[in-house]
């Protein structure tokens, strides 16, 4: 299933995301994100980590990846920016990171074919800066 929305004020994505946060299940755990540098891929995780357990990011562009534990679960936030191979990625673990309790949200996620694959929901960001027009693409697997 895809919905769209079209010229998003930044409060309408932060409502989207809020809203996202609160329909997760298993084959949602991972969500990838996708769009042009200051499309506003980090501004969605931010607020949806804040809705999911009260976490707050930072930008995980030199870490790859942060992990925030919130109540018993679990909240991996990665991104794929500096990333050159998907060998790298699983040299840091990638592959098993999905356990029970855990959350999953990749900026980036398309840099690999093998992660947006695996990506339950995918979020895709358009950014027209002569428009300074936002849109917004989601794809529930
Ligand atoms: N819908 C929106 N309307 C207006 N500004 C937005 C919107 N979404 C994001 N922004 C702003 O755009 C800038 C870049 O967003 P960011 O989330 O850092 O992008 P990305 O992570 O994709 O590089 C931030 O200053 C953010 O506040
Ligand atoms: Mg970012």
């Amino acid at each position: 299933m895809v919905q769209s929305f079209e010229n998003l004020t930044l409060k309408q994505v932060k409502k989207l995301a809020a809203d996202l946060s609160t329909q997760l299940n298993n084959s949602r755990a991972k969500i990838g994100l996708v769009g042009s540098l200051g499309s506003g891929k980090t501004t969605f995780a931010k607020q949806f980590a804040h809705r999911l357990g009260r976490i707050r990011l930072k930008s995980p562009t030199f870490t790859v990846i942060d992990t925030h534990k919130f109540g018993k679960k679990i909240l991996h936030h990665i991104d794929l920016y500096r990333l050159r191979h998907y060998s790298e990625l699983r040299a840091i673990g990638f592959e098993e990171l999905l356990q029970p309790n855990t959350v999953i949200l990749i900026e980036w996620a398309d840099k690999f074919r093998q992660v947006a694959k695996q990506c339950g929901l995918l979020i895709e960001f358009k950014f027209t800066p002569q428009h300074n027009r936002r849109d917004v693409k989601i794809t529930f697997k």
